[in-house]
């Protein structure tokens, strides 16, 4: 459930004219909804009610301040893969002690830092990252808590670019060798190891994948206490998917209960990364047909946004549905391709859609509060949008649009290059 409906025939992002909001800020923009971001977090928290857990949200869906301050305020944690999301969440007024930090590269500064903030974890994914985080932390006279980043080798069944479990993926420690790294690590003077963690994919539709991946670490959870070594909790990563088209994800419900269920008798915290599904729903990115072309093989309707907005249909041949603000406003209906200004073929937001259009009207990609404007660039010298958060009836801008002078910001010209060339 969201809160972008139709009141009669206007789009509303709760109770708030899309074509206001246009009329504002212009476009293209993003536009969130609080009211969907509270429900999301809810249900997924009331989901888990019952079991020690910690929801750690994974900032790098959508990484804006007031997306992160919000959900700070009801409670969650962080999931981070750099230090400039740390410095997001703490800006935010995000609690470090319920950060965990992921990502298979992580840098000696970063490492630092994290360790001065007083993270939850570190999800290690190697054996060097993890004599790295050995040797900072004694240099700073701390110690690093510590969980592997395993990798449990289930076929999650998505997009391979965003599946991550499987052994010929770049993450995670191989579940074969994951308990001598662990062995290895308990030995290390500057890391206290806390718990075990994977994360196989996102968009994830099934639950079997989630299921197979936590009776694996559950097994390496208890090999390990056979040797001594405690594991307190279990962080079962980010994924469970949602709907874009006609995908029949399970709900945040029955994926709490599916996990609970293999967990329930054991002393053992669980831990979430959940991104899209909290975020992926509540918002959408709000554009202006400018220019129509149909044609004799294909009909384009130009839009102000582009893939430098929006890039998941480009990268990833993602669907998303694209939808009218006004939904009575009679214009030429056929099977449109709505494609951006960018210079690349590539460039589309929605193929062959059934869409009534003229130009000047408005349209809503829908589903793009998560990896959208947290993948937007600056290609074709195009500044990013806006962010807008409404709630109720309030509009608050929460990322004012880019300006010329910012797309240039820290470049300089040099003057004298071509001196001593005739
Ligand atoms: N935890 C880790 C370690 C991750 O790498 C990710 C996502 C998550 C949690 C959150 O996953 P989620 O719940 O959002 O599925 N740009 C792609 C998605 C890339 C996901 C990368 N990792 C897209 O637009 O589909």
């Amino acid at each position: 459930m969201d809160h972008f409906q139709y009141r009669g025939d206007r789009l509303l992002a709760e109770d708030v004219d899309l074509g206001d909001i246009a009329a504002r800020f212009g476009t293209p923009c993003y536009v969130y909804s609080a009211a969907t971001l509270r429900r999301h977090y809810q249900v997924f928290d009331d989901a888990l009610a019952g079991h020690p857990h910690l929801i750690c949200y994974a900032v790098k869906a959508n990484s804006n301040l007031a997306i992160l301050g919000l959900l700070a305020d009801l409670g969650s944690g962080f999931d981070i893969v750099s230090v400039g999301e740390l410095e997001r969440v703490l800006a935010a007024g995000g609690d470090p002690a319920k950060v965990v930090f992921s990502g298979v590269g992580k840098r000696a500064d970063e490492m630092a830092r994290a360790l001065e903030a007083g993270i939850r974890c570190f999800n290690v994914e190697s054996e060097s990252e993890l004599q790295r985080l050995n040797r900072v932390a004694g240099e700073l006279g701390v110690i690093a808590p510590v969980s592997l980043r395993v990798n449990p080798d289930v076929d999650a069944g998505t997009h391979p670019y965003i599946a991550t479990g499987l052994k010929e993926n770049k993450f995670g420690i191989d579940i074969a060798r994951a308990e001598a790294v662990y062995r290895e690590a308990a030995a290390l003077p500057h890391v206290a190891v806390v718990g075990a963690d994977c994360h196989i994919g996102s968009q994830l539709t099934r639950l079997d994948p989630f299921r197979d991946a936590v009776s694996r670490m559950l097994a390496l959870i208890d090999r390990l206490a056979d040797q001594g070594i405690t594991i307190r909790h279990l962080d079962v990563g980010g994924g469970l998917g949602i709907t874009y088209r006609d995908e029949t994800p399970p709900s945040p419900a029955d994926y709490a209960t599916a996990v609970r269920e293999l967990v329930a008798d054991r002393d053992l915290e669980l831990l979430v990364e959940p991104g899209r599904v909290l975020v992926g729903n509540a918002g959408i990115l709000l554009t202006r047909v400018e220019l129509l072309k149909p044609g004799e093989h294909k009909n384009f309707a130009i839009v102000d946004a582009a893939m430098n907005d929006l890039l998941r249909p480009a990268l990833y041949d993602a669907w998303q549905a694209i939808v009218p603000v006004d939904r009575s406003a009679g214009g030429n209906t056929r099977n449109w391709d709505v494609v951006g200004p960018v210079c690349e073929t590539g460039d589309w937001l929605g193929r062959d859609r059934e869409l009534s259009l003229a130009e000047g009207d408005l349209l809503a990609v829908r589903s793009a509060g998560a990896y959208g404007f947290a993948m937007a660039s600056n290609y074709n010298s195009r500044p990013r949008p806006p962010e807008l958060l409404v709630d109720g009836e309030a509009v608050h801008e929460v990322r004012s649009r880019e300006t010329i002078a910012d797309l240039m910001r820290g470049e300089q010209a040099v003057a004298s290059l071509n001196a001593g060339l005739t």
